[in-house]
């Protein structure tokens, strides 16, 4: 016969290995490869803190489409209170103007693949 003991170390094993993808993907951590990436030049600030842009800006975008699209805001108020423009063209990227060397390298290395840019215009490398 089997021993429980085993058995239950077994169904323990199986799914922490079952599991482990959920939580090395962060649930909220932002715990994923991070890459050399470019930062912008002479800008010390995010539009949230850095932590919080690392593991939720794919949320933060998404709340900002729409706004625009669904509330028709265009204004985006920050956790400390300062006004941004909602705009992925004229905010996001205006700071993150080398997005080959920031946001593609970071998501190559993470293999995830936003299709933002068939519709929106994504800035030249800033060489
Ligand atoms: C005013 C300039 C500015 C704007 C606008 C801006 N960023 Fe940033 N962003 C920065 C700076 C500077 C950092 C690095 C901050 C640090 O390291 O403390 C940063 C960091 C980040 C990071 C984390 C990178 C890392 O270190 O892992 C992400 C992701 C990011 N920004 C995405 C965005 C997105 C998406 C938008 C638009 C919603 C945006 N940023 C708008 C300047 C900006
Ligand atoms: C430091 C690494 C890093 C940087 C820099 C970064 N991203 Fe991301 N991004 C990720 C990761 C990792 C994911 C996938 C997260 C997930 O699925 O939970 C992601 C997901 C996204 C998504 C959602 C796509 C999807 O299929 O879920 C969008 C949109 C996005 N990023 C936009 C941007 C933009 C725009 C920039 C540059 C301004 C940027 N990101 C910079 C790491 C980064
Ligand atoms: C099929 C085309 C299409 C794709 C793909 C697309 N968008 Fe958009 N997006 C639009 C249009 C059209 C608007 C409305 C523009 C306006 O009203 O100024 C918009 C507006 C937005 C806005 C708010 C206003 C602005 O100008 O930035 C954000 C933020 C945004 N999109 C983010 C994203 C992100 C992030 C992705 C990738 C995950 C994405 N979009 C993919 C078409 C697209």
């Amino acid at each position: 016969m089997y021993n429980k003991k085993y058995v239950i170390v077994g169904i323990i094993v199986f799914v922490a290995l079952f599991t482990t993808p959920f939580w090395l993907g962060g649930m909220g951590g932002g715990e994923y490869t991070r890459p050399a990436i470019e930062l912008p030049k002479g800008e010390k600030e995010c539009v949230e803190p850095v932590e919080y842009m690392r593991a939720e800006h794919m949320q933060l975008l998404n709340e900002w489409r729409d706004e625009a699209l669904r509330n028709e805001s265009r204004v985006y108020v920050s956790s400390t209170g300062k006004k941004w423009e909602i705009s992925l063209q004229n905010t996001c990227m205006k700071c993150h103007n080398n997005p080959k060397e920031f946001c593609d390298k970071c998501h190559i290395s993470n293999s995830v693949y936003p299709y933002c840019w068939t519709c929106h215009i994504q800035p030249k490398e800033s060489k």
